[in-house]
């Protein structure tokens, strides 16, 4: 661990749930490894994306990386440090540093408050001393910059498409120039035309902002348009990283190669 060009080091990362989430499991309970001992690099600049079948512990995994939920064991280095281990100050400097965009842009969005303040409050947060005319202008940039006009601001997200409120969930979650991006799902929820414009929007924001992405994903399609590599996984393992044209193509694993041969052709 401890290479300059990855942002995230992640080694031996495990989370067990009691089986059945049940109360009486505490204590002598069956437990089971939802993400059992997962190691990965990120390097810089790059979109590591994450696929398995529903239940398989990504979105446990995703939660963990980014300190949503505590870990039971492993290692995590965000740039060198260690991510487990911070706390207080320290892990707050490292949260803005990282951001999420949720499968779900309905749920994630609150109904009552206006794009503008939804947007703007990681800058309220983080960076309370800014002018609010400031703010304002930050946010209008941002959300232009995922496509919206700027009298979205004064509006609900009721008022708008699935499309749009994924690009409003980007513009909250890019909004503090974070370094890493954990896209759990990010267009799951979205028909394919319109995902796929996300997935452009995305692609977009990587370069000009230079983002890292973990990307997670059920579907070989959509991880073959964004990926540079592809972790499968399954049952809480990965059973196969690598180049995603090589994963995608010419896949090892015999879980692998059952994934790639459910896709439909064309
Ligand atoms: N808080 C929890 N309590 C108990 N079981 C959980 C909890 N969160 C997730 N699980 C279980 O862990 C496994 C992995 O879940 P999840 O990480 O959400 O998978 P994925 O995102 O790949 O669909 C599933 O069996 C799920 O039911
Ligand atoms: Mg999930």
């Amino acid at each position: 661990m401890g290479t300059a060009e990855n942002l995230l080091e992640v080694r031996g990362l495990k989370k067990s749930y009691a089986r059945g989430g049940g109360v009486f499991a505490e204590g002598g309970g069956v437990r089971f490894a939802a993400v059992d001992g997962v190691s990965f690099d990120l390097a810089r600049g790059e979109t590591l994306a994450i696929v398995g079948e529903s239940g398989c512990g990504k979105t446990t995994l995703a939660r963990m990386v980014l300190r949503l939920i505590e870990a039971d064991a492993g290692e995590m280095r965000f740039a060198g440090e260690d991510l487990r281990a911070a706390g207080g100050e320290k892990l707050r400097a490292l949260r803005r540093r990282m951001q999420m965009v949720f499968q779900d842009p309905f749920a994630s969005l609150n109904p009552r408050m206006r794009i503008g303040e939804i947007v703007g409050e990681p800058l309220a947060i983080h960076e309370a001393r800014l002018a609010s005319g400031e703010r304002r202008e930050r946010v209008a940039a941002m959300l232009g910059r995922v496509g919206l006009e700027a009298d979205a601001m004064r509006r609900y997200a009721h008022e708008f498409s699935g499309g749009q409120r994924q690009r409003i969930g980007i513009a909250r979650a890019l909004i503090l120039r974070p370094q890493l991006v954990v896209a759990d799902e990010p267009v799951s929820a979205l028909d394919v035309s319109v995902g796929a414009q996300v997935l452009l929007l995305l692609q977009e924001l990587q370069s000009e902002l230079g983002l890292t992405y973990l990307f997670i994903s059920h579907s070989l399609p959509v991880v073959a348009q964004i990926a540079t590599r592809v972790a499968v996984m399954r049952a809480g393992r990965f059973v196969e990283v690598g180049a995603a044209e090589q994963v995608l193509a010419r896949p090892e694993h015999a879980y692998t190669k059952e994934l790639v041969a459910a896709v439909p052709a064309g």
